[in-house]
């Protein structure tokens, strides 16, 4: 595996590949990596010739008090785990490689930006954008694969290619879940061992919701409150739990169809995001 630390050596690595008609996917993260991460590399694998896996925890996306500096960072078991996944090429920059001083330019996917995660955590989505936004300009890649975890930033990157005109295809990969139905996350090493038995019940009262729904009942503020207070109740403060539509992930209506049903709770340290989608048969 080759490891680029600057853009130059990137551009080289991937110009040759290129030159060569070989297709090229890529796979952004912040490292630490765990099974769903090397699931979107596996997919990558099967769909290109060239996998670029990129590893950078952007400040930008983090917000004052929240966890830029204690997010984990470990680079010599994360070069392992792609190295045993034969990924091509891991690109590594530093912050200053990736933002040049006094940078102005900002990218803003307007409204699914500011629902649900966004309207706790304002301009994380700015964050996210801009740096994916300059990661494919970086990579050039010809597809790019997403985790379904974060199915709001997901939606967001999908919305900015589309926008932007940005030659590369959007690819999505299901959670990956711990045996307890925990969808793995960097930030669950944050979890007390008292709170990682508490911690699967985020997924298990999303399921709840969906069958709730699913048996018919009507979609409402009641269901998604008994929802956040059974939450709760077992020691999280949610931040929210919403039953949404998949398309623009605006509140459901009682006509809608694909509907998602999404949390972020907080469980001690750790903020946990999670979310369902399922559709009903009309
Ligand atoms: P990170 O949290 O490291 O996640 C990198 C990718 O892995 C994202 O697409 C995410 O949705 C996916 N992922 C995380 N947990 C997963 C799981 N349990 N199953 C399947 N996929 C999972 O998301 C980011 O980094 C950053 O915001 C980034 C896009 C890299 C921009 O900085």
């Amino acid at each position: 595996m080759q490891v680029a630390n600057t853009l130059v050596d990137l551009r080289n690595a991937v110009k040759t590949w290129r030159l060569a008609g070989e297709r090229i996917a890529f796979v952004p993260t912040m490292g630490n990596l765990h099974a769903g991460h090397i699931k979107l590399v596996e997919e990558a694998k099967q769909a290109a010739d060239k996998v670029v896996v990129s590893i950078f925890v952007n400040p930008t996306q983090f917000g004052v008090g929240e966890d830029f500096e204690a997010y984990p960072r470990t680079e010599d078991a994360d070069k392992q785990k792609l190295q045993a996944a034969k990924v091509d090429l891991l690109f590594l920059p530093s912050v200053a490689e990736m933002y040049a001083e006094g940078a102005k330019t900002v990218i803003s996917v307007k409204t699914l930006s500011t629902l649900h995660c966004g309207a706790s955590r304002p301009g994380h989505f700015d964050g996210v954008a801009t740096v994916v936004n300059k990661l494919f300009n970086m990579v050039q890649p010809d597809l790019a694969f997403f985790g379904q975890k974060d199915y709001q930033q997901l939606a967001i990157i999908r919305a900015m290619v589309n926008d932007l005109n940005i030659p590369v295809e959007i690819r999505s990969t299901e959670t990956v879940r711990e045996s307890s139905g925990l969808a793995m996350s960097s930030r669950n090493g944050y979890l007390s061992p008292e709170h990682i038995q508490i911690a699967p019940k985020l997924y298990r009262t999303l399921c709840t919701v969906r069958d709730e729904v699913l048996s018919g009942n009507k979609i409402d503020e009641k269901i998604e409150k008994a929802a956040i207070t059974s939450l709760n109740n077992a020691g999280f403060q949610t931040d929210y739990l919403n039953i949404c539509r998949q398309t623009d992930l605006q509140k459901a209506e009682q006509q809608d169809v694909d509907l998602l049903v999404l949390a972020a709770a907080k469980l001690g340290r750790s903020r946990l995001i999670d979310n369902i989608c399922f559709s009903l048969a009309r």
